[in-house]
C-alpha cells in the first residue's frame, strides 16, 4: 500500500512545483481524484454543493466527520485535509483542540483546516504544538459571510490589504503547514506568498500562489447554482447526467429498456 503525502511533505513543496488540490466529499470521487492531486480537501463547501444550503454556516462537525470518513476510504496517496465547520473552533483554543482531535481520530485524515487570520493564530499554534496539523484559510472567508455582508473578493482597499498582510504574517508564523488564500487580488497574493515560508494554496488568488484549489463539482459542471469568476469549467457533467436520465426515461416509457441482455432467463 502506497503511503499518503504528509503535511510535512506539503510544507516542503513551498516554492517548488505547484501543489494540486481539489475538494472531495465521497469515496468514489476521492478514488477518481487521488492520483492526480497532492491534497484532497473535505471542504465545508459540501453544505452548498451536496446539501443545497445557501452558506456553510449550517454545516456541522458530524457532517464533516461522516464525509471525512467516506473520503478516507477512497484515498491512497493524497494528503487529506478536513475543514473545521463554523462554530467548532472559534470559541476557544481548547474547544478547537477537542474538535480537531475528534476529526483526526474519527476520520483518520491528515490535517484540519480552519478559517481566520491574526485572530486565529494563537489557536493554530495551540493545536500544532500539540500534534494537530493545521492548514489556515485567509482572504475571503466564507464562514464570515454574515458579518461581511456577502461574498466579495478582498484586498482592494488599503485597509483590507494591510489586514491580509497581517493575517498572512500571523498564520505563516503560527505553525500551520500551508494556507488557503481565497478571493484576493493578484499583487497581494504574490506579495504574501513571497513573504511566507509556508505554501499558499490559492482559490481566486492568481497564479502567484504555491498551489491551487477549486471545488471539484465546480470544475466538473456538477454544481450550477452559481459559478464564480475564478472557476474554470473542465467538463459539463451536469448536462451529461441530465441527458443520460432523459435517455433512460425515454427507453423505459417506450419499453426499449430493459432489453434481452438485461433480463434473467430461467435456467434450463
Ligand atoms: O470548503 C471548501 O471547499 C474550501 C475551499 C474551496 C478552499 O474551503
Ligand atoms: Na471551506
Amino acid at each position: 500500500i502506497q503511503k499518503r503525502l504528509t503535511p510535512a511533505r506539503i510544507l516542503a513543496m513551498k516554492g517548488g512545483k505547484p501543489i494540486v488540490c481539489l475538494t472531495a466529499y465521497t469515496t468514489p470521487m476521492a478514488r477518481l481524484l487521488d492520483e492526480h492531486c497532492d491534497l484532497l480537501l473535505v471542504g465545508d463547501s459540501l453544505g452548498m454543493v451536496l446539501y443545497g444550503m445557501e452558506t456553510t454556516i449550517g454545516v456541522t462537525l458530524d457532517m464533516m466527520i461522516a464525509h471525512g470518513k467516506a473520503v478516507m476510504r477512497g484515498v491512497g496517496k493524497a494528503c487529506v485535509v478536513v475543514d473545521m465547520p463554523f462554530g467548532s473552533y472559534q470559541e476557544s483554543k481548547e474547544v478547537a483542540f477537542r474538535n480537531a482531535v475528534r476529526i483526526l481520530q474519527e476520520t483518520g485524515c491528515d490535517a484540519v483546516k480552519l478559517e481566520g487570520g491574526e485572530e486565529m493564530a494563537e489557536t493554530i499554534a495551540f493545536l500544532t504544538k500539540r500534534g494537530v496539523p493545521v492548514m489556515g484559510h485567509i482572504g475571503l472567508m466564507p464562514q464570515q459571510v454574515q458579518t461581511a455582508g456577502g461574498y466579495r473578493s478582498v484586498g482592494h482597499s488599503e485597509h483590507e490589504t494591510s489586514k491580509i498582510r497581517r493575517d498572512a504574517h500571523a498564520i505563516g508564523g503560527s505553525g500551520a503547514f500551508a494556507v488557503v488564500i481565497e478571493g484576493t487580488v493578484e499583487p497581494l497574493a504574490r506579495e504574501v506568498t513571497a513573504a511566507m515560508h509556508i505554501p499558499s494554496i490559492g482559490i481566486g488568488a492568481s497564479s502567484a500562489c504555491d498551489g491551487q484549489v477549486l471545488v471539484s463539482d465546480d470544475i466538473l459542471g456538477l454544481f450550477n447554482d452559481f459559478t464564480p469568476r475564478f472557476v474554470k469549467r473542465y467538463d459539463e457533467l451536469g448536462k451529461r447526467i441530465a441527458a443520460a436520465a432523459a435517455a433512460y426515461a425515454d427507453e423505459v416509457r417506450s419499453r426499449q429498456f430493459p432489453a434481452a441482455e438485461h433480463t434473467f432467463k430461467r435456467r434450463p
